[in-house]
């Protein structure tokens, strides 16, 4: 079977995460979260401080960042920054108030866009984010675009941070996502954009089960077609 790459990107909180894992799971593909990435460096900019407006203070963390994946012992993959699991923390609304502004800046994003291709650099893997169709494998063979309407997604996001005993006001969330909806679809650099040739998948009223079959059988069809 041909192996291939698989692009899925969209709006926050429309089962991205969970979709790509699923399906990677399915095909025996790895899966690399590139928000977890995003998340993982402004908790590094939140601990030391860095201001954002200062390029020179960003490229020097930037040089202090190291993002591993490891997979734990329940078998879920859980992200590092300088070898320590930030996994909860990177879930957390403080994080998740600051990541859009920091995901806006160019050098952060070449950092993370670099490290992203080389991870994908001998295909067979699933990765979800925001520019993944569009800048980091505009060549995948496979792209997705998901959508939700806004209250399905809110209430989603607030299911999942309740699962880890974070209960977390829906009005807030939704603020949060308004939000980072706004700054990730309107920045100068690589904007949130349904790449050209996406499948668009809106997820309002399908069960993660569903959107997971629906992006496996396209993959299935990509993968089982003679090369040439
Ligand atoms: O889990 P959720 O969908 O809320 O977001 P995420 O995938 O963890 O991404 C968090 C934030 O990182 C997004 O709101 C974007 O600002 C940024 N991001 C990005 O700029 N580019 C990516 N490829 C992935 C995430």
């Amino acid at each position: 079977m041909r192996k291939i790459t698989i692009a899925i990107d969209g709006f926050s909180a429309c089962g991205k995460s969970t979709t790509a894992k699923r399906v990677a799971t399915i095909l025996g593909y790895s899966y690399i979260d590139s928000g977890a990435m995003y998340r993982a460096v402004t908790c590094f900019f939140l601990q030391h401080h860095v201001a954002l407006t200062n390029p020179r203070e960003v490229l020097q963390a930037l040089r202090e960042v190291r993002i591993t994946f490891k997979v734990n012992t329940r078998g879920v993959s859980e992200t590092y920054l300088n070898g320590l699991s930030v996994e909860a923390e990177i879930r957390s609304m403080r994080v998740s108030e600051q990541v859009s502004q920091v995901s806006t800046l160019p050098a952060v994003r070449t950092a993370m866009v670099d490290q992203q291709r080389k991870m994908g650099r001998d295909k067979a893997i699933v990765m979800d984010g925001r520019d993944i169709g569009t800048v980091v494998f505009p060549d995948a063979e496979l792209k997705v675009f998901l959508t939700a309407d806004l209250l399905t997604r809110a209430y989603r996001r607030q299911q999942e941070l309740l699962a880890k005993d974070d209960l977390v006001d829906l009005n807030v969330i939704l603020d949060n996502l308004i939000k980072r909806d706004e700054i990730d679809s309107t920045r100068a650099e690589s904007p949130l954009r349904k790449a050209p040739g996406a499948i668009e998948l809106d997820t309002t009223n399908l069960t993660i089960e569903e959107q997971t079959d629906e992006v496996v059988r396209f993959a299935l069809a990509l993968m089982l077609k003679p090369v040439g």
